[in-house]
């Protein structure tokens, strides 16, 4: 188990359509606990496998309150197969755009279609901050950014704050004392 490094837009990878997963093996697990370690590191509620790089539809997800149980939660291949006419807004952040939030709205409930761990169909109706996650990391799987979400003016300033840091070498890193809520992941 490893804690891996989490790209950091304008990386190009991030804008990838990941490839479904058709083996559930070993490596895979190995996998899962890999983003679990990042993921919880960071500290994130949610993680796809492209932040780190591998370009899968995995993604892992933990939305328990802090000083809750763990809840940890694994989406292989997910589908959004309906989602609520309903909206809600929620101020997203991204592990992936480190301290940077901005509202989004989308779909107050959604249901999914998933492999679970061990290759069994699974189906799950969503609403609140679990909704919105599944929807911010099945954006990530398919190359798409929470930023996309918002107005292109305030997408074009973020960009360019973040290239002008990537170019300098300067990697923004996330203040510690932020509540993992605020990172959707
Ligand atoms: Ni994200």
């Amino acid at each position: 188990m490893a804690i891996r490094d989490i790209l950091i837009i304008p990386d190009k990878k991030l804008r990838l359509v990941s490839e479904p997963i058709k083996s559930f093996d070993a490596p895979l697990r190995a996998l899962v606990d890999d983003m679990f370690a990042t993921m919880y590191e960071a500290p994130g509620i949610g993680l796809a496998a492209i932040q780190i790089g591998e370009p899968v539809r995995l993604i892992t997800m933990d939305v328990a309150k802090k000083d809750d149980p763990k809840e940890p939660r694994v989406f292989i291949n997910p589908e959004i197969v309906w989602s609520s006419d309903e909206t809600s807004t929620y101020e997203e952040g991204c592990l992936s755009i480190p301290e940077y939030y901005e509202e989004v709205e989308r779909p107050a409930s959604v249901k999914v279609r998933y492999f679970d761990i061990d290759g069994k169909e699974q189906e799950l109706t969503a609403d609140g901050l679990l909704a919105t996650c599944i929807q911010h990391e099945i954006d990530h799987i398919n190359g798409v950014l929470f930023i996309d979400h918002i107005s292109k003016l305030k997408r074009a300033m973020v960009m360019k704050k973040f290239t002008k840091a990537a170019k300098k070498g300067v990697a923004p890193s996330l203040a510690k004392d932020k509540e993992p809520s605020h990172h959707i992941g």
